[in-house]
């Protein structure tokens, strides 16, 4: 990738995304910080990056038509950050229709959208970086906030599909897999509340209540930006390294990661027996 790289990033009013803006801005690159509300990031102008006003749950043919004008602004985009998701607390049957798909268009489809948007230019210009925020619930299900593990495993595997279509063409996919950061994912204006109905599903709220987590959590959203800005530019801590397809991030991800993976090798390992014997006797 060439220097004067330029990133688009959605979901810059706060926690990650902002951090990334300001992370890409002192790396001496150019940032395109897209979010609902301008008002919210006129730090950012100031700081020198063009601003844009997007929801990502707009329909293909709008983001398609907002991407296009971002691609104007620089006459490039290298790098596009799907950074933009909300997290809900509540059991699969208590959350609404509404909700799930709320939850879905703006985690899920709304990065989809944002890729075929991108991919044109980046096809043409056989070089480009999708990054991908997932999460730590992009590995493993959280009960009680159960749809958001679905809407970043759906991230994933999208993500996964994507790699192998576009490596060829010079385009890189990574998707992040955060731990816990300091951000106002959980801040009950951001974090949808499921309404609860089902007493069964108790236990599980008592169990680990993701509200009270709110501006407690020990990963620095500033550290996570600048470790990201070292991968994708390959420099600094990340200097001569690949861009890798999965960066879990956060003093709890290599941990967490890693005794998932090995929990589902001793899951398979144990049924390993009852997977075969199903072909045609030919
Ligand atoms: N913090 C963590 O512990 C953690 C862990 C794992 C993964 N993540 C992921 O990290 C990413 C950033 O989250 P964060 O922790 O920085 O939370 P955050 O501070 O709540 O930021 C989320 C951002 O997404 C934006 N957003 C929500 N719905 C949107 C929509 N429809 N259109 C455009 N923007 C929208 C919000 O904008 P508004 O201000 O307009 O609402 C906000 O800028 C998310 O993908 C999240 O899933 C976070």
């Amino acid at each position: 990738m060439s220097q004067n790289r330029v990133w688009f990033v959605t979901g810059t009013s706060s926690g990650i995304g902002k951090e990334i803006a300001k992370a890409v801005l002192k790396g001496g690159d150019k940032v395109i910080a897209a979010a609902r509300n301008l008002d919210s990031i006129k730090d950012l102008k100031e700081l020198g990056a063009h601003t844009l006003q997007l929801d990502v749950t707009l329909s293909e043919k709008q983001l398609s038509s907002l991407m296009n004008d971002a691609i104007n602004v620089y006459g490039q985009i290298d790098i596009l950050v799907n950074n933009a998701a909300f997290a809900i607390w509540g059991s699969i049957e208590e959350t609404s229709e509404e909700e799930t798909e709320k939850l879905f268009s703006t985690n899920f489809f709304g990065p989809l959208k944002l890729i075929k948007a991108v991919l044109p230019h980046m096809r043409s210009r056989r070089t480009g970086v999708i990054v991908n925020i997932s999460s730590l619930a992009g590995v493993s299900g959280f009960k009680a906030s159960s749809l958001y593990p679905a809407t970043k495993f759906a991230l994933e595997g999208l993500s996964e599909s994507l790699k192998d279509e576009v490596q060829h063409l010079g385009i890189k996919v990574l998707v992040v897999e955060p731990g816990f950061f300091r951000t106002e994912l959980a801040s009950p204006n951001n974090m949808v509340i499921v309404k609860r109905t089902v007493s069964d599903y108790d236990q599980h709220y008592n169990e680990f209540d993701l509200t009270s987590i709110h501006h407690k959590q020990s990963g620095d959203p500033k550290k996570l930006a600048e470790r990201l800005f070292d991968v994708v530019t390959q420099s600094g801590s990340a200097q001569g390294r690949e861009i890798p397809f999965r960066l879990p991030i956060g003093d709890d991800a290599y941990p967490f990661v890693s005794s998932k993976y090995e929990k589902n090798l001793e899951e398979l390992a144990n049924i390993k027996d009852l997977t075969s014997g199903t072909s045609f006797q030919e």
